[in-house]
């Protein structure tokens, strides 16, 4: 059966307090619309409209590759004028799913089996219901005796019997595509909000004789509606917790799972174990048998198997099997480190290649190089890639040493198995197996030291 989706998103979400609109704020680093247009993903829906309003350039220049399909409703004048709006774009027959796109908790699983309900009752119209202990603000589901969908009454509408009810409609339908194009003309604005209701296509369809049915949803948490910033931190929340759930069943461990922060994208293998305060962002793939260690941050990166990252930030990067990072080691953008590889404590690595085997331990500045494999970078050693206008590479061959506290001023090349001593500053070619000292020659003064501390002593007895 032919579906259509239409997702109304025209709403200024005022409560947000923001300048981005509503529906761009992201849960688990998706947007909130991202999130409704992933679950209508699942219905395999062949056409995706979206009613923008607010910020409607910002909302169409971010999806602007989902394959949607934008309608402009310049004033809202209410959520049935907003389906009018779309109408030309509406199709003739099939279904018609429509929703709100800051309902970002809603699943695929719910919205497939709502549609085929609706389907299989041959309904006009169906409402996504649930029943609430708390209905207050929400529009109320009004059967009849035998439990027939008469109408929805909205909260500022409803008197008190009505305001009893609490099974409320959540804002999500599916029309038969036919009958919503015939009745949509009949919607009116006479109500306590002077608005074009929505709802009240379900008393026009009950009139027209034709049949309406409501669905309550299984886990009243799916239809959650985000408004403020409290609510949207709520929804992180179910969010966060049903995505450590799904990759704790798929095999990996969590030492706290309430302060592990994983995107919706990012994949991770099985028998890795995430410690507290980890973050995992973007379209991260973290391999088997990994240990990422408390407050590690990784970001759009691609980490090898058995590979332990400590306390550290990694983005937009790259890093082999059986690597160590950390703790607090800084891979920048362009990060491309190998296997077996050791990144010790306060190493800094951008826009660099490091080779398989290759260890850098402690404090040290890679920037703009290609450093071959089983090179030794001692502690301390600076790329100095920087004029101050221009930036430079250097290379280091394979199984080159680098003395520790040195500078290697780029562009400069150091050769296979070169050496540079300690304490040196490069500033030409390193031929293939040579020894560059790069520094003053040591100057022995006998007697130095021990004149300055008899001085000393005697300043002191003065006193
Ligand atoms: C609506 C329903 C109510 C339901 C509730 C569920 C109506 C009349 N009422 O009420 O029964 O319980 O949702 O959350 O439909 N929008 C537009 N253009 C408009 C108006 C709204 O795009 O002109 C969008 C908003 O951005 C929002 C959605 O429609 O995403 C819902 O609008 P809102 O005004 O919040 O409806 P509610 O009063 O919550
Ligand atoms: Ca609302």
């Amino acid at each position: 059966m032919k579906a259509t989706a239409l997702i109304l998103a025209a709403g200024q979400g005022t409560r947000m307090k923001s300048e981005t609109p509503k529906v761009l704020h992201k849960i688990c680093g998706k947007e909130m619309l991202g999130h409704v247009l992933d679950a209508v993903e699942n219905l395999g829906a062949e056409q995706k409209i979206v009613i923008v309003g607010h910020g409607a350039g910002l909302v169409t220049e971010q999806m602007k590759d989902r394959g949607l399909t934008f309608v402009h409703q310049k004033e809202q004048l209410g959520t049935g004028h907003a389906v009018i709006t779309a109408q030309k774009e509406l199709p003739e027959e099939g279904i018609v799913l429509v929703m709100c796109g800051d309902t970002p908790l809603i699943t695929g699983e719910t919205l497939k089996e709502f549609a085929e309900y609706h389907i299989k009752e041959n309904n006009s119209v169906s409402v996504l219901t649930a029943v609430l202990e708390n209905p207050f603000g929400y529009g109320r589901i009004v059967k009849d005796s035998q439990g027939r969908l008469l109408k929805i009454v909205e909260e500022k509408d409803a008197d008190d019997e009505i305001k009893r009810i609490n099974e409320i409609n959540s804002g999500m339908y599916c029309f038969d595509a036919a009958s919503l194009k015939r009745n949509l003309g009949r919607i009116s604005n006479n109500n306590a909000q002077g608005e074009y209701y929505l709802t009240d296509l379900i008393e026009i369809a009950v009139m027209q004789n034709e049949k309406t049915g409501a669905f309550p949803v299984k886990d009243n948490e799916e239809i959650m509606g985000v408004n403020n910033r409290v609510q949207m931190a709520d929804a992180e929340g179910i969010m966060r917790r049903r995505i450590n759930n799904k990759h704790m069943l798929e095999g990996v461990s969590m030492i706290n799972p309430e302060a592990v922060y994983i995107d919706t994208e990012a994949v991770i293998g099985r028998d890795t174990v995430l410690y507290p305060g980890v973050i995992i962002t973007g379209r991260s793939v973290i391999g088997e048998g990994c240990i990422i260690g408390q407050n590690s941050r990784i970001e759009n990166s691609v980490i090898g198997r058995e590979t332990e990252i400590q306390s550290s930030t990694i983005i937009d990067s790259k890093v082999g099997d059986k690597t160590s990072v950390g703790p607090y080691a800084y891979l920048r953008p362009g990060s491309n480190v190998g296997s077996k590889v050791k990144i010790g404590d306060f190493v800094e690595v951008k826009n660099a290649s490091i080779g398989d085997g290759s260890k850098a331990s402690h404090l040290s500045y890679i920037g703009d190089a290609d450093v071959g494999r089983d090179v030794n970078i001692g502690c301390g050693v600076v790329f100095v890639n920087y004029d101050g206008v221009n930036k430079f590479r250097t290379t280091v061959e394979d199984e080159a040493f680098i003395g520790s506290n040195s500078n290697l001023v780029a562009p400069v090349h150091v050769e296979k198995n070169g050496y540079v001593a300690a304490g040196s500053t490069i500033t030409r070619n390193v031929p293939m197996g040579a020894l560059v000292v790069g520094r003053p020659k040591d100057r022995v003064i006998p007697g130095w030291g021990e004149r300055k501390m008899k001085e000393k002593k005697e300043k002191k007895n003065v006193k």
